[in-house]
């Protein structure tokens, strides 16, 4: 029997924090250990190239940090196929086809691209890589006919872009050979953690997050560090709990909801202090991320097998990715001396 395909990934500009974590990385184990599907994981390297073009080293020293980050949290090379995207031939040559079926209005009018735009400030250095990545990340997903993509929340524009796609090629090529694909996304209220800061986003780029490769001991650090409330200065004072962000990681991370709920009570009546709360939300972490963090310093021991796990997977997954381009081919007609 064939199973649905999964297909998922990230751009190695960094390691990866518990953000990803609850955003995208639990869906990815819970789907791989279900076994119910065919898991393709991507460590996105030439969409992290659209605007780290002249940092290929970055790119270099992340890739290895995310393989280490998937490994960790239980993608397991023998049930995920984890692979490189740039070892993908067919994906330069399928994104270059579906250029031609969208248009740069169309491609405007992403809002996740044109948040990151003004994120960024690339103003007129904006890369025409960076802004078509939604295509190429829409090639990313048809090549293995994915069915099922968990991601962030934010990805939700780039598959509908995607099916779109797939509604054009398979329209102007008269043929049913792609797949529409669905987003797979974290339970409600559970997909945006936000920053240590109180900043709604937890991002390298703002220094505030928490990282699954830390150690004990900066984990602790960043704990103590968190945004609260800022008019809660004595114990004894009232304290809120809405934007207080220990609050909102221990509605996240806490198994014991009945507890957090006493919390609260005790927090907003006034008597419960901050070093309380955190102490606490640093218990709940840790018992998470103290088995993820073992794993992790096991396979960084051997940067090698690592490194063959991912040029296995590469090599998996690219004959897998030219079975459709055989397809694609002959579909567009660009089988010129193939024909018999
Ligand atoms: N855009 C994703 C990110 O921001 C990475 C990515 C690239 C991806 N290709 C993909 C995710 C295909 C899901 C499917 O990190």
């Amino acid at each position: 029997m064939t199973k649905e395909i999964v297909l998922t990934g990230d751009r190695p500009t960094g390691k990866l924090h518990i953000g990803h974590f609850v955003g995208s990385l639990k869906n990815r184990v819970n789907m791989q250990n279900s076994g119910n599907y065919d898991p393709y994981i991507m460590i996105a390297d030439t969409q992290a190239f659209t605007d780290n073009a002249r940092d290929p080293e970055k790119i270099q020293n992340s890739l290895l940090e995310v393989a280490l980050d998937y490994l960790a949290v239980g993608i397991d090379p023998l049930k995920s196929t984890i692979f490189v995207q740039s070892q993908i031939q067919g994906l330069f040559e399928l994104t270059s086809y579906f250029m031609n079926l969208v248009t740069v209005a169309r491609l405007q009018r992403n809002p996740t691209v044109k948040a990151e735009i003004q994120q960024k400030g690339f103003g007129e250095s904006l890369p025409a890589g960076f802004f078509t990545y939604p295509v190429s990340q829409a090639a990313d997903i048809t090549i293995f006919k994915a069915t099922k993509v968990p991601v962030g929340d934010d990805q939700e524009p780039m598959l509908e872009q995607t099916r779109e796609l797939v509604r054009s090629f398979n329209n102007a090529y008269g043929k049913a050979i792609l797949v529409e694909p669905e987003g797979v996304f974290p339970p409600k209220g559970q997909g945006r953690i936000p920053g240590l800061d109180g900043n709604a986003k937890m991002s390298k780029s703002l220094n505030n997050a928490i990282y699954l490769s830390d150690d004990a001991d900066t984990v602790a650090k960043k704990v103590k560090s968190m945004y609260t409330d800022p008019q809660h200065i004595k114990v004894e004072d009232p304290g809120h709990i809405e934007g207080n962000t220990v609050f909102t990681y221990l509605d996240i991370f806490a198994p014991d909801k009945q507890k957090v709920q006493e919390l609260k009570e005790q927090y907003m009546a006034g008597g419960l202090g901050d070093m309380k709360i955190k102490n606490y939300l640093l218990e709940i972490l840790e018992a998470e991320l103290s088995p993820i963090r073992q794993r992790r310093n096991e396979f960084a021991k051997d940067k090698g097998a690592v490194l063959n796990i991912l040029k296995t997977g590469s090599q998996k997954a690219n004959s897998v990715a030219e079975q459709t381009m055989k397809e694609v081919r002959t579909a567009i007609g660009v089988d010129y001396f193939d024909k018999d």
